[in-house]
């Protein structure tokens, strides 16, 4: 059974911009329905994992978005994120303090590296780590997690600021195949991706990339997502998976949908 950490959206707004998406969503967000909308995907985890809750602090809205906090990298062993915004920084306290208090061995890196957590590191299958960088996270992060982990870390460029963490383009999924959008990568990063899945690649089309697709939560079978076309819905569905979408329209206006919404523990 896997176990994700959520926080719930009491203090989620959009009140800055720090990514193209929350451009002129200032103010927009509607709360009531955002509310809604993350107990609807909260109810469809839980009843497929375990879900633990950090507490919401009032003037960070983005903590909803707690696949930013850290990486979980072993069992109780994280790597806490060192934000890029100053909006986003004084999240690291909290989530810290979060690890700590639940036994956590918590980690930073160190001298100034910008990391921001799950959202930029994602494992796959055979348990290679993906890591985005260009946007958010520091490449030098990547040589830092490297040494930490002792394992394979792939670098990936993120070439579009649309597309500013590796979540937002690239999504593993549990079948062996990834779910990816080429126009995120620079062109070396896309052949990287290429050579490492060959065939099990699912592209992305443009408009299912706007759709954050890759921003899917995958648990066994089941892939869960905002909204896919019916041509990436039966592309899924051959390879055995089963689509769920939920509406995710209020957290799209800050630019993040299911996948960040939560953060593998
Ligand atoms: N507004 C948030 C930010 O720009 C959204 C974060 C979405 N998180 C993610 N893992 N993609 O930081």
């Amino acid at each position: 059974m896997q176990t994700f950490l959520m926080c719930e959206p009491r203090h989620y707004e959009v009140n800055y911009v720090i990514n193209p998406w929350m451009a002129g969503n200032e103010g927009c967000v509607d709360k009531v329905l955002a509310a809604r909308q993350w107990q609807t995907l909260y109810d469809v985890l839980a009843a497929r994992a375990t879900i633990r809750l950090i507490e919401p602090v009032a003037g960070l809205p983005d903590m909803v978005f707690t696949a930013n906090g850290g990486l979980v990298y072993r069992d109780r062993e994280v790597i806490v994120s060192s934000f890029r915004h100053t909006e986003r920084q004084p999240e690291s306290q909290h989530f810290g303090k979060y690890f700590t208090d639940n036994g956590y061995r918590v980690r930073r890196l160190d001298g100034g590296v910008r990391f921001e957590g799950a959202g930029d590191a994602l494992y796959d299958v055979q348990g290679r780590l993906w890591f985005g960088y260009g946007h958010r996270s520091d490449a030098k992060a990547g040589v830092e997690l490297a040494r930490i982990l002792g394992g394979s870390v792939i670098a990936l460029e993120l070439a579009d600021p649309r597309w500013y963490h590796l979540d937002t383009a690239f999504c593993p999924l549990a079948n062996g195949h990834v779910l990816a959008y080429a126009p995120a990568f620079s062109r070396d990063s896309v052949g990287q991706i290429r050579a490492a899945f060959g065939e099990r690649v699912i592209w992305a089309t443009d408009a299912d990339a706007h759709n954050f697709v890759c921003n899917a939560v995958n648990i066994g079978a089941d892939v869960i997502l905002h909204r896919a076309s019916d041509a990436l819905k039966a592309a899924l569905y051959r390879h055995g998976c089963n689509v769920i979408e939920l509406d995710m329209s209020e957290f799209m206006k800050a630019g993040g949908s299911c996948k960040c919404l939560t953060l593998a523990l």
